[in-house]
């Protein structure tokens, strides 16, 4: 653990957080995300933060609170504060009983639909996509399904997660083998080229279908923005929030979701006591939710 010291007067002291100012701090990555941090996550929130403090060269965390709300730079300060705050876990092929429904069941299903319609849009959103793996395994699988097909597809999938770092690192397309370990050999030797050092790179035929922002899922403005979808994922975002943030997201994606069209919520996440809006749909492994009509 790091430690931050400052000078005062007479002696060297370490900066604390004190119970004030984790409160002030508290409410406001609240207000701003969504996400609520447990007063039992007030020690990992001041190591997180001391070297920022450090690198900014403030003297405590009330200092830092009043950077982030009236600083000239306070905008671009937000994206360190979400790069620290946030958990950025995820791996490509990430709950594949989930990812089975969306290939055997879900894309055949839409796309059906789609042809009796004489359409030929398909939109998905991953909503809280990290580094990208999500939507890139997404588009890997419905190009298993399309085949040479999909060219005959308008497809789109919008990607978007609320810290910046992480959007880059998604438009960058490479990847370490560890984010990889649940990826198919066939699927390693088609959609990506190896580096020489040792990493993987997603192929430039894939990235064109998908559109990587980021977003906001506590702005209502920011969601306004965002297409309808047919379908949408958000796995291991709502964990984060308060229930009254994922009452009104899931509403939003309510709103945000053709008739007919689908979310998926991570395997650890219900919409128990959250909104019946959806019809849930039970598969072997997975619960998935539909917008009826
Ligand atoms: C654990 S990752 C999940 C990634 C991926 N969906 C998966 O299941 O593997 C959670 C992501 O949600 C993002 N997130 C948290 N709050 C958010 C918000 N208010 N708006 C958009 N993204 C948010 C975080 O930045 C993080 O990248």
């Amino acid at each position: 653990m790091s430690s931050f010291f400052y000078k005062s007067k007479n002696n060297t002291r370490e900066v604390e957080l004190y119970d004030q100012e984790f409160f002030l701090l508290r409410d406001f990555i609240f207000q701003q995300t969504g996400i609520y941090i447990g007063d039992n996550k007030k020690y990992l929130l001041k190591n997180r933060l001391i070297n920022r403090l450090r690198e900014l060269n403030l003297n405590s965390f009330e200092e830092y609170y009043f950077f982030l709300k009236y600083d000239s730079s306070k905008q671009s300060e937000l994206n360190h504060l979400y790069a620290v705050i946030s958990t950025n876990e995820t791996s490509f092929f990430r709950n594949g009983p989930q990812l089975q429904v969306f290939q055997k069941n879900i894309i055949p299903e839409i796309l059906q639909k789609k042809k009796q319609q004489d359409q030929n849009k398909l939109r998905i959103w991953s909503a809280g996509c990290s580094t990208g793996e999500e939507p890139y395994t997404l588009i890997m699988m419905l190009y298993e399904v399309l085949g040479r097909q999909i060219k005959q597809w308008d497809i789109k999938i919008y990607a978007n997660d609320l810290s910046s770092n992480v959007i880059e690192k998604a438009e960058q397309g490479v990847y370490t083998s560890y984010t990889l370990r649940n990826t198919p050999q066939e699927y390693l030797d088609k959609y990506f080229a190896k580096q020489q050092d040792g990493k993987y790179k997603v192929i430039p035929e894939l990235k064109k279908y998908i559109s990587f922002s980021t977003l906001n899922l506590n702005n209502s403005s920011q969601i306004k923005q965002v297409e309808t979808s047919d379908i949408i994922f958000c796995r291991n975002v709502i964990i984060y929030f308060e229930d009254k943030v994922r009452i009104k997201l899931i509403n939003a994606f309510y709103d945000k979701l053709n008739y007919g069209g689908y979310l998926f919520i991570g395997h650890s996440e219900s919409l128990h006591n959250i909104s019946r809006v959806f019809k849930p749909c039970y598969y072997s492994g997975a619960i998935i939710y539909k917008k009826e009509g």
